[in-house]
């Protein structure tokens, strides 16, 4: 079964028509490539998979199940996880806290245990920590695990970013340009621990990303939008031999 089925989906903004008629199917275990240029609408796309905006129309199936109109809440619950194009971390926090909130959709404690610190309570912040420790590793990041967010160098706050959404165990992971800002050796690595963590994890990924080549070195499958719509889809060898692509993507 696929892990993300949609349809048809669309939005308005006032006279605007973001996006239209957007459809993308994604399997388990599969890292999938989402291009296109600058207001093509791909964070809007993120946007309604993720419950920020309800769609005008269309369909989107998580596991087979429609969560059109559930909360941001109850979607990152069934299990869809996100970055940010604009970091969005705890800066006051450390890195180890921020990991730690990320994993609040299956803490086993009550409030009552938190509240009493209760035998329970401490039995379960021992294996979070242990959890966010051992998820910070696969980025190198547990030594910097008592610095405050606010205080890691930039390309470290992105990859924060992506641990944080992991601790939250998703079935689907959507990567908001992971890369940008960084530089092209650091975005080179980012896209190799992509790679690794979707191996790692067995999970599916759907990731944005300006470059072209990069998005081509891990994806096996890319959707092309251009205002709003999907212009195509497919292996990276039938995106690089669609002449619209081409031309609305590359403008030659
Ligand atoms: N909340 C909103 N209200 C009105 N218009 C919006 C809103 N969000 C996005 N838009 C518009 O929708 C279009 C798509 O924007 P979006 O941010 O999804 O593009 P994008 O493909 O992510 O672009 P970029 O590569 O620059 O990040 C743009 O014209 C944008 O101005
Ligand atoms: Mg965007």
């Amino acid at each position: 079964m696929s892990v993300l089925k949609v349809e048809g989906l669309g939005i308005n903004f006032g006279g605007l028509r973001a996006v239209d008629r957007f459809h993308i199917e994604i399997k388990e275990k599969e890292l999938v490539g989402l291009i296109g240029p600058n207001g093509a609408g791909k964070t809007t796309v993120f946007n309604l998979l993720t419950g920020v905006y309800a769609p005008s129309d269309g369909s989107i199936l998580l596991n087979g199940e429609s969560i059109v109109g559930l909360s941001v809440d109850a979607i990152a619950e069934k299990g869809i996880a996100r970055t940010f194009q604009n970091i969005r971390l705890f800066n006051e926090l450390s890195v180890l806290d921020n990991v730690k909130i990320g994993m609040h959709t299956h803490i086993k404690y009550s409030f009552v245990d938190g509240l009493f610190k209760t035998k329970t309570y401490f039995k379960q912040e021992e294996l979070m920590n242990q959890e966010a420790l051992r998820l910070l590793k696969l980025f190198h990041l547990d030594q910097y695990q008592d610095y405050k967010a606010g205080n890691l160098p930039y390309g470290k706050q992105r990859e924060l970013e992506i641990v944080r959404a992991l601790a939250s165990n998703p079935k689907l992971l959507l990567l908001d340009e992971p890369a940008a800002g960084m530089n092209p050796n650091e975005t080179l690595e980012l896209m190799k621990t992509i790679d690794k963590i979707q191996k790692e994890f067995n999970i599916a990924i759907l990731l944005i990303e300006h470059d072209m080549k990069l998005v081509m070195g891990i994806c096996k499958k890319i959707t092309v939008l251009n205002y709003g719509t999907v212009l195509a889809s497919g292996s990276k060898e039938e995106i690089l031999n669609n002449k619209q692509v081409i031309r609305a993507y590359l403008g030659e």
